[in-house]
């Protein structure tokens, strides 16, 4: 099968959170699985092109909206790794002249819809090169490349309105709302403009339109892909969602085992497996108490890495600190994002001096080094699509903490420490209070060395491999796309 994935964010080029991570992952995994994977992605200020490329002969026209001067030439810059191939699209006024994915130092950029509606476009027609003999099914990830499928549904003619296409949403709280007049700007057909198609509350909404022209929708998680159509957690879709629901289909994600692997990760203090884990546990958690100035201890350590948004409930976390230091616990807390939570967290670090240490970073080493030395991973979300941490930590032997939602819910079993079941200590409610109560747990359960040990095997063993979701979105996701589309 021949797979054109479109994506803002791709792991080892450019990446801001869990989203260039999975489609790196997937796409991987897809091309071991024998499948032909283009994945397209801008060429922006600050990816790296470290690794063999070469630049297409020649450059491709893109077309985004409808006026004189709305057709750009862009340069393809393609790293070839035989049924993977990357296509970065490469124009300097609105993406290599750029330091950043969707923003930088000075906020947000102000022409997105137009950087992004370039990648869809531009991805479209990097296929339509690549593969003149056709291909199988578009791949579309969030917002940033929502008008790929509705590009090829209403905007390129009679063979492109054809072709199947997948719309993964990786969070609703992110839709590409817009004013109604982007509608000309980005040349989207007018007819699309109803409330069957992208309109929403009188503006243009990208998501819904996605939503709209995709054959098939799917969100990264079973439970995320249920809770979506209360509304609650629908951000405002969930009626429309509803409506398509024999559409959407929720897949958990995987990560990168061969990456993510504490016996040969070269960003860790000690490498270990799950043979000597007691030994290699230990050692980075020294190692790590002395690199972000903690006290040594034997005495549990909690982790946390996130960006700092509403979202992730880091508030919620912060006022169970005294609690945990008061039962003698450190922890450390990495992230960046919404201001008053970066105060938060440097707030928390002066008011527990050696038992509490901040880092407002994004550093995927240092990250590496937490899942490592860490005890304990706490991802106290209010909502959560999937989640990638509580995965990560596991995979370290690092035990998560967990509310009850989204792809915690399905990732994470409760442990019975009784029985010897579960890998994982979970919150009811994204709220302190059972937050306090799945971390007391957690701690009470440290306490019996033999039976944390069991725990800390059960959750280094669980297999988060991309293998199985990878052959799950070929037959129920691109097969069934591919059979709506033929009808
Ligand atoms: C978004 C979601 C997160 C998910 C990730 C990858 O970042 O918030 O839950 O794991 O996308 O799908």
């Amino acid at each position: 099968m021949r797979i054109l994935m479109v994506s803002a964010e791709v792991e080892t080029f450019a990446r801001s959170g869990g989203l260039g991570d999975v489609v790196f992952g997937l796409s991987r995994a897809l091309a071991k699985l024998g499948h032909e994977v283009c994945v397209v992605t801008p060429l922006y200020g600050n990816t790296p092109l470290d690794r063999e490329h070469r630049y297409w002969l020649g450059s491709i026209q893109v077309r985004v909206g409808w006026g004189a001067r709305d057709v750009r030439e862009m340069g393809v810059c393609e790293i070839d790794e035989g049924n993977l191939k990357f296509c970065l699209l490469a124009e300097n006024q609105l993406f290599r002249s750029r330091k950043g994915i969707y923003g930088d130092a000075g906020g947000t950029f102000g022409d997105n819809e137009l950087r992004f509606a370039a990648l869809s476009r531009g991805a479209l027609e990097i296929a339509a090169r690549l593969w003149p003999d056709g291909f199988d099914v578009i791949h579309a990830h969030d917002w940033h490349a929502a008008l790929a499928p509705i590009y090829a549904r209403t905007a390129m003619g009679e063979t492109w309105a054809r072709m199947a296409s997948v719309f993964t949403i990786h969070n609703m709280a992110y839709q590409g709302t817009l004013g109604f007049e982007a509608l000309d700007r980005l040349g989207i057909p007018r007819e699309l403009f109803s409330w069957r198609g992208l309109e929403h509350e009188g503006n243009v909404n990208l998501m819904k339109g996605a939503i709209a022209c995709a054959n098939v929708v799917t969100t990264v998680s079973p439970r995320y892909a249920r809770e979506i159509l209360r509304k609650a957690d629908g951000f405002g879709l969930d009626w429309y969602l509803r409506m398509h629901e024999r559409r959407l289909l929720g897949l958990v994600n995987g990560i990168d085992a061969d990456r993510l692997d504490p016996s040969v990760d070269p960003r860790i203090a000690h490498r270990f497996g799950s043979e000597d884990v007691a030994e290699g546990k230990w050692e980075n958690k020294r190692a790590l108490l002395a690199e972000v100035g903690l006290e040594p201890t034997d005495a549990p350590v909690f982790g946390c890495v996130t960006r700092l948004t509403e979202q992730k409930g880091i508030d919620l976390f912060l006022e169970t600190l005294p609690a945990l230091v008061d039962r003698g616990a450190r922890v450390i807390l990495v992230g960046t994002g919404d201001a008053a939570l970066e105060r938060g967290l440097r707030a928390a670090q002066s008011r527990f001096p050696g038992r509490v240490a901040s880092r407002v970073a994004f550093d995927g080493a240092l990250a590496q080094r937490v899942y490592a030395g860490s005890d304990f991973v706490v991802v106290p979300s209010r909502f959560e699509p999937c989640g990638l941490t509580q995965l990560y930590a596991m995979r370290y032997g690092s035990i998560p903490v967990v509310t009850d939602v989204g792809g915690l819910h399905d990732t994470v079993e409760p442990a019975n420490i009784a029985r010897g079941t579960g890998t994982g200590f979970v919150a009811m409610r994204p709220s302190v209070f059972d937050l306090l109560v799945a971390l007391e747990d957690a701690i009470d359960a440290y306490a019996d060395r033999d039976a944390f040990h069991r725990l800390r095997l059960r959750a280094m063993r669980r297999d988060s491999s991309w293998t199985l979701s990878a052959k799950a979105y070929v037959t129920d996701v691109y097969q069934r796309a591919i059979t709506a589309a033929a009808r």
